[in-house]
């Protein structure tokens, strides 16, 4: 191995990942397509200083992920990104971009919680936490929600089709509510979340059908008696007590009742995640936002990764006497199906 060539590729991804970042937020990634443009024509459009642009031009260029053609200085995307765009905007990959130098942003924080063996409160990673995590999830439930995930067992569509009341914890801004609430007219929603913005937001963008509500709670408080589907969808391995959370939907959710947990496809030993290309993203984002999240209240911390075995255990634990582990058409994600 070459370790020169290892650390100067290494760096070269971080910067180009930081740069990326910013052509996300200032929108130069939106404004840039096939179709050749000048740095000074696409600085205009984006209202944007023209120096800064020309030097995040050269970035982009240098990375490959724009083509520079000299003849005329003018920029565009490189051909295989434009075919891997296929039209559409923008890529999970630039949204992960965006969350991962919002992360890197609570640096002192972080270092500060690992010295003292505290945490992050989640407020403190913001409402750009809100809405980058948005812009990730949304186009994945847009495709996925109910074609993907939630019909890998026809029971839940066929309970929702019927009339079911159904609960999310963690519902952020309410992308999957708004979806399902539209799509099963018979069954009630309810989102509950710990962020007061997000239940605004989400309650501002609620369309007229009236199923489906939004207020600000806590998911170790709710009252789960009245519910016969609840859904978690990357939120548990947040909580505080995810134990006493299980526990409390398995004990109280009424009969032939639901509960669906939407979680990360690792497996809960190291030795089996190495290798996966996916392992180093989500330990790292574990480490930079689940770990400190759930650890801000004397939490569990169980992390992103907390992986396929410990989820099965814990479950079982709970008090779920039937668990389905199924895949999901994003290898990155396993959802869980659990009976009482
Ligand atoms: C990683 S985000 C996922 C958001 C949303 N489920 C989605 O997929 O877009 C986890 C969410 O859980 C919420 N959350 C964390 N702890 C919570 C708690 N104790 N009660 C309710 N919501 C909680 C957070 O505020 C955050 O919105």
């Amino acid at each position: 191995m070459d370790a020169d060539k290892f650390f100067l590729d290494l760096l070269s991804s971080a910067a180009l990942t930081h740069a990326l970042a910013i052509g996300c937020r200032t929108k130069l990634i939106d404004h840039l397509s096939d179709q050749p443009i000048s740095y000074e024509t696409l600085a205009e459009n984006t209202c944007l200083h023209e120096r800064y642009v020309k030097e995040w031009l050269g970035a982009m260029v240098c990375g490959g992920i724009v083509h520079y053609k000299k003849e005329q200085s003018r920029y565009c995307l490189s051909d295989w990104l434009t075919s891997y765009l296929g039209g559409k905007k923008p890529s999970i990959f630039f949204t992960q971009s965006m969350m991962l130098t919002h992360y890197a942003s609570l640096e002192d924080s972080l270092v500060s919680a690992m010295r003292q063996g505290t945490g992050i409160p989640y407020e403190k990673y913001g409402e750009k936490f809100y809405s980058i995590i948005t812009e990730i999830w949304k186009p994945i439930y847009d495709t996925h929600l109910t074609s993907g995930f939630l019909d890998k067992d026809k029971e839940i569509i066929n309970k929702m089709k019927s009339g079911s009341n159904v609960l999310e914890i963690g519902c952020g801004r309410g992308n999957t509510l708004h979806q399902l609430g539209e799509k099963f007219p018979l069954s009630q929603f309810t989102g509950v979340e710990l962020s007061v913005e997000s239940i605004r937001y989400a309650n501002k963008r609620k369309k007229t059908s009236g199923n489906v509500h939004f207020r600000v709670d806590d998911a170790h408080e709710v009252d789960y008696t009245e519910f016969d589907i609840v859904i978690a969808f990357d939120t548990v391995h947040d909580l505080r007590n995810p134990m006493a959370v299980l526990q409390k939907i398995s004990r109280s959710i009424r009969d032939s009742g639901i509960f669906i947990m939407l979680e990360f496809n690792l497996y809960s030993y190291l030795e089996n995640n190495i290798g996966n290309p996916y392992s180093v993203l989500y330990y790292v984002f574990s480490l930079m936002h689940c770990i400190p999240v759930s650890f801000s209240n004397n939490g569990a911390g169980l992390g992103a990764t907390w992986g396929r075995e410990e989820t099965n255990k814990m479950l079982t634990k709970a008090g779920f006497s039937s668990v389905k582990m199924l895949d999901t058409p994003r290898i990155q994600n396993c959802l869980y199906v659990c009976r009482v």
